[in-house]
């Protein structure tokens, strides 16, 4: 009765599977390459992800007996876009990935044209590179050869969710959620559906685009051939932060979450209503059910936080592992004034400025590797802080990702956000979130009260130090960021 989860984030594929009492009792995981052509830009070879994906799944399948598996949910990292043959599978490009920005000018001139509004209104979202659709008019309008085949009907497009069910159904299924729809710009968050408007603004064919599923219920199944000789009924999808809301079991209007993962993402459920914010949060679908109930979410996407930790290892190479990141930045009690804003890929909420580059500033001649590894990690707990201050009334925050296991983090966090900062024991929660999905798709849990039951504390941080000195190291952060900002139109 166990369940596999697939978690495609934006750089490896984590496997897990999940036993019925809600633990999760073998992973593996596979990292891929990422792809930097030009500065600002990010691709993945969607192969390559593939090739991931079957690469983690073969390492959590030693672990465990696969007759035992009973369902399969997926979860991805939203918004990149992928294109492939719907005969041969293969794909005619790398696909764009979330934190590229190469279409900054595209969103610029669309803003210039007035379309901002419209856009808004119809999908929470803003005209910012983050989003699909403005890559897909990018492909359209610089490989307009590749386009002829979306056109034709030859080239499906997709999120890495629909992207990972075509590989594993051998193309019969082309299907997405709510969650992932919700980010491309052609999806009407209100009627919850794809938008004709949108998709003839934004130049997509209506058709090229997946049919939408409910977020649990079996929607196919596996072809053993293809996805490591498994049949399995896929019965959970989401994208990977509505994902985590869902495994950190945020089932009431209120309940928050923060994921540290390459970005941080902060969503809070605002149930059956969509909600709007006036300051730099997005509007997003959270879920639907199989009886067509629409959950919305408010949320706050900060695009780079493990991120820059990955670029202090690979990088600047000045850590080895993302592991060793308290133990280093434990050795100085401060970071000595020095900030570092990581605008790597420009920023996102609630500053969100394309143009924005990364800064580190306040460097002496005493400035060790120690105080910038520590500035990193303060720079993540000030980028949350920055989103929480536009949802007041939260009474505590829930993280995890990978990152919520550095103590030093959390600790820094509840002393920024000044609300204790609660760790459950599992911090994979956004594989979890599918993994609960197809579960409950499937008669594994039959409520969301049963799954309610499984989260469980590991420890709370409550804020200490002292409130003045937290917020003049804020405000200095605030100035740094004002500074890294346009930078990249000079
Ligand atoms: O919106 C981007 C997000 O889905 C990526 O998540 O976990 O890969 O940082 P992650």
């Amino acid at each position: 009765m166990s369940v596999l989860a697939i978690d495609a984030g934006t750089t490896g594929v984590t496997a897990v599977v999940v036993s019925p009492d809600g633990r999760i009792v073998a992973k593996g995981y596979e990292e891929f390459r990422q792809h930097f052509p030009q500065p600002g830009w990010v691709e993945h070879a969607p192969e390559e992800i593939w090739q991931a994906t079957i690469e983690a799944t073969r390492d959590v399948l030693k672990q465990v007996d696969a007759e035992e598996l009973t369902a399969l949910g997926i979860t991805n990292q939203r918004e990149t876009v992928v294109l492939w043959d719907r005969e041969t599978l293969g794909s005619p490009r790398r696909a764009i990935v979330w934190q590229d920005r190469r279409t900054a000018d595209i969103c610029s001139r669309m803003r210039e044209e007035g379309h901002e509004e419209r856009v808004t209104e119809l999908t929470g979202l803003r005209l910012d590179p983050y989003f699909s659709g403005t890559k897909l008019a990018w492909i359209a309008e610089h490989e307009p050869h590749t386009w002829t085949h979306v056109e034709s009907g030859r080239y499906a497009v997709g999120t890495v969710d629909s992207y990972l069910i075509a590989r594993m159904t051998r193309g019969v299924q082309h299907v997405t959620d709510v969650s992932n729809a919700c980010r491309t710009l052609l999806f009407d968050l209100a009627a919850g559906d794809w938008s004709d408007e949108l998709c003839g603004l934004f130049g997509v064919p209506r058709d090229a685009l997946p049919d939408l599923v409910p977020n649990w219920g079996e929607v196919a199944t596996t072809d053993p051939k293809s996805f490591c000789g498994l049949s399995l009924p896929i019965a959970g999808i989401a994208g990977d932060q509505q994902s985590a809301l869902f495994g950190q079991t945020c089932f009431d209007v209120g309940d928050s979450k923060c994921t540290y993962g390459t970005g941080s993402f902060i969503l809070t459920n605002t149930g059956s209503e969509l909600q709007r914010s006036d300051a730099g949060l997005l509007s997003t679908a959270a879920w639907r059910s199989p009886d067509g109930d629409l959950t919305y979410a408010l949320e706050g996407a900060i695009f780079v936080t493990g991120a820059a930790v990955q670029w202090l290892r690979d990088g600047l190479q000045i850590v080895g592992s993302a592991a060793e990141t308290a133990a280093i930045a434990s050795t100085v009690d401060s970071s000595e004034g020095v900030v570092f804003v990581p605008a790597l890929t420009g920023l996102g909420a609630p500053h969100w400025d394309p143009h924005a580059r990364g800064l580190i500033i306040g460097l002496t001649r005493g400035t060790t590797r120690a105080h910038i590894v520590r500035a990193t990690l303060e720079a993540i707990a000030f980028e949350v802080r920055d989103v929480l201050e536009t949802m007041p009334g939260l009474s505590s925050l829930r993280v995890d990702g990978g990152a919520a296991a550095n103590d030093l983090l959390c600790q820094v966090q509840a002393d920024q956000v000044g609300v204790p900062v609660e760790r459950p024991e599992i911090v994979e929660t956004t594989a979890l979130g599918a993994a609960f999905l197809a579960g409950l798709g499937t008669g594994t849990w039959s409520s969301t009260d049963e799954l309610r039951d499984t989260w469980s504390l590991d420890r709370r941080f409550e804020p200490g130090g002292d409130r003045a000195d937290h917020d003049a190291a804020h405000a200095r952060w605030l100035e740094a960021v004002r500074r890294s900002g346009g930078w990249a139109t000079l």
